[in-house]
Parts: structure tokens; sequence; C-alpha cells
């Protein structure tokens, strides 16, 4: 099977590459499932409900979030019933929402959606590396075919994790740095791995923020309203082949479009 995983789709700009170049990807790709990072999908922080099916009705099949999950709290309302959305599994106990779901398939196949959060220089939160073995412990009873989406800062968290579960998960594609890293690779027991799989959103941007912004608290020191940066989109994808029986990967493609790095049907 095809998995095709595309990274944080920030904003209105990130939301229009999905609406433009989904529907494109898949058909190019024939991915059997394809999930989506939306924790910047609302004016960079968080989601709501319209956009959480309009990103539905677009192609994906399930939605991965990140720190930004609970900054638009209309997502209250609506993330204990949403089926086709995950949080980060090492939230606080009791916290709303869950960091596992399936995607069923036909012939009673399915895939396990792990997401979770890094702790290097981001909030305090539960231990990702023990949180990943219980939740894959649960995971392997039902499917062998288990993506994560490790939402973290630092490439030696992720590079940690990624080798901590190697042979246990399908894959393990970092997110939240919003720049695509071209370290893609198969580890020796079969897990896809990539550090991060890069942003849907604003090209022009500083990690989908205004520049102008960006640089004036850099250059000032001072507190500076953060927009989304105008002009046109990127979107940082990847592509992984999964053998279906062992749940092992065989094969792992980056993808990015932009205005240098043009997408071909
Ligand atoms: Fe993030």
């Amino acid at each position: 099977m095809k998995l095709l995983f595309v990274g944080d789709v920030y904003g209105r700009t990130g939301r229009q590459m999905i609406e433009d170049y989904l529907p494109k990807l898949k058909n190019k790709f024939q991915p059997t499932v394809t999930i989506v990072n939306a924790e910047n999908a609302a004016h960079g922080k968080g989601l709501t409900k319209k956009i959480y099916h309009k990103l539905l009705e677009s192609g994906a099949d399930m939605l991965t979030m990140g720190n930004h999950t609970w900054d638009n709290r209309e997502i209250l309302e609506f993330v204990d019933e949403a089926k086709q959305l995950v949080r980060p599994a090492n939230f606080p106990e009791g916290t709303p929402g869950t960091g596992i779901r399936y995607i069923h398939l036909p012939h009673n196949r399915q895939v396990a959606v792990i997401n979770l959060q890094g702790r290097v220089f981001l909030p305090a939160l539960d231990d990702p590396f023990r949180s990943a073995d219980e939740l894959i412990n649960e995971a392997r009873k039902k499917t062998p075919i288990i993506f994560v989406d490790l939402h973290a800062e630092t490439t030696s968290e992720k590079l940690a994790l990624g080798w901590y579960l190697d042979g246990r998960v399908s894959a393990v594609v970092g997110t939240h740095t919003h720049v695509q890293t071209a370290d893609e690779r198969i580890f020796p027991q079969g897990t896809a791995y990539l550090t991060d799989v890069g942003m849907t959103g604003p090209y022009n941007g500083i990690i989908g923020v205004q520049r102008a912004a960006v640089t004036k608290r850099f250059v000032t020191a001072m507190p500076v309203r953060f927009e989304s940066e105008e002009g046109p989109g990127q979107l940082g994808a990847v592509l992984i082949q999964i053998d279906d029986k062992t749940g092992k990967s065989t094969e792992i493609n980056r993808i990015l479009i932009n205005d240098d790095h043009l997408f071909f049907d």
C-alpha cells in the first residue's frame, strides 16, 4: 500500500494548496491512504470544524495536530467526535481527543495513525517514547501498518524516536519545523523516516508568518503581531510504500511543490 502524508497546512494559503494540489497528487500517485497535518490550518493556529470537514473533502483520510491543537477553541466542540482527527498522544491524561485512530480499508486492513509531540524546546508533556511504546503495543494487536507523525522541534529528538521505533512501526515522519529535510531513509528494520516533511503554506514567509513581522521581532526584540504571509504557496509531503503484510516500508520519496520546484501531473 501507499501512504501519502502532507505537512503542516498553514492558513488560507495552505488550505488553497491542498485544494489545488491534493487531488492532483492523489491522481498521480494513487495513495491508499492520505494523512494531513492540520495544526496550523486556521490562520496558522489550530483547526475549526469547517476546515476539518473541508480538508477531508479535499481528500484527507486522517488529520494530525501538534502544539497549536488548542489555539482555536472551536476544536473543543468537536474533537471527541472527530473520527478522522488525532492530537498528540502524550498530552496529559484526561485531555480531550485521542492520540491514536485507525483508518479502515477493504479486506479488514487498518492503518493506525499515532500523533506524538516532542519535549525539546516545546511545552513539557508526558514522555513521547513511553507513550509510543504503549500505543504501538495496542495498535499491533490490530494491524502491522502504523504511521507516526512526530511533531517536534529538534532533529536529535526526532532521530532518536525514529531509531527507537525502527521495526515496530511503518513510518516516523516529523512535522513542526515547516522546512523539509532531505534525510529520507528506510531504517534497517523497515521503518521509513524523515526528520521533517515541510510546510504547506506561504512560500515567501518565514515558516508561514509575514516575514516583515518576524524580521522586526528579531531586529527590535519587541512584541509583534504575527499574520500569515501573502503570495505564492508551497506544499510539503512524503509518499511511503508499505508492505501490507509485514507493515515494513520499502520506499520513501519526498514531494515538494513551490515556485522553485514545479509539479508535473
Ligand atoms: Fe507546530
